[in-house]
């Protein structure tokens, strides 16, 4: 299943055939999703225009966006004419949960797929001890239990970067089994005091950035 995006100086609806065509081209196939990489400048209507066009071409299959908010998806869902907004692609980790109540939630509403990146906050989860204590119980890792965390629920889906291929056979380790609700949700509650106060020093940080 091959997932591209489209940056978004690239997304005026010339340059988002262009683009889309030309990866098609190099990959040797159609693209399976196309999300558009973050908001643009170019008024969202073009993009979708273009993503449909592509649709009817046969050049990528589904379309979605990368790095929106609620406020986003709802603009961008206005402009489809004939097809939908499959999936929505943001960063959610059980460190960083402020999407949670905002775009997850909307997506899980709207029977859209949510794909959650850094989803181990770049393996700084896969050293937690508490995911390695409940894991001890199933014989299985940190990263194990932190991504079957994630897909227990129905419509989020980690994308996990692992370019060790001890990594990818350990991620693959995620699936197959469940957690118990009940580890589910001491994992949920031991998680939400941190991501809390992570969130909010990150915005501090960020509003004090000089040149934001
Ligand atoms: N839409 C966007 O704006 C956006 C932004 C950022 C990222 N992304 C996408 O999200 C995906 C993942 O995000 P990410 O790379 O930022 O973060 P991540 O998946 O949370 O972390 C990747 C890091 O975790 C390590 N890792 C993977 N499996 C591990 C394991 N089993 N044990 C220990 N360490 C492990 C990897 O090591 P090795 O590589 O050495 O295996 C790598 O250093 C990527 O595909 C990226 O393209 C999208």
């Amino acid at each position: 299943f091959i997932v591209s995006k489209v940056w978004p100086s690239h997304a005026d609806y010339d340059n988002v055939i262009k683009s889309a065509n030309k990866s098609a081209k190099r990959l040797g196939t159609y693209i399976d999703l196309y999300l558009l990489h973050s908001p643009s400048r170019v008024p969202i209507c073009k993009t979708i225009k273009a993503f449909e066009k592509l649709v009817d071409d046969g050049i990528i299959r589904f379309f979605g966006l990368s790095n929106f908010d609620v406020e986003g998806i709802e603009k961008a869902k206005e402009c489809v004419s004939k097809y939908e907004i499959v999936a929505i692609q943001n960063h959610y980790s059980l460190l960083s949960r402020g999407d949670e109540r905002k775009a997850l939630a909307y997506a899980e509403k709207n029977g859209m797929l949510y794909m959650a990146y850094t989803p181990l906050e770049n393996g700084i989860l896969s050293r937690n001890e508490f995911l390695s204590t409940i894991g001890r119980k199933y014989n299985k890792s940190a990263t194990q239990v932190a991504l079957n965390w994630y897909i227990c629920r129905n419509n989020l889906l980690p994308i996990v970067k692992a370019s060790r291929v001890e990594h990818v056979e350990e991620n693959a380790g995620a699936m197959g089994w469940r957690l118990s609700e009940e580890d589910w949700r001491a994992i949920d509650e031991h998680f939400r005091e941190r991501s809390y106060f992570l969130d909010k020093m990150v915005s501090t940080l960020k509003s004090l950035r000089p040149w934001s």
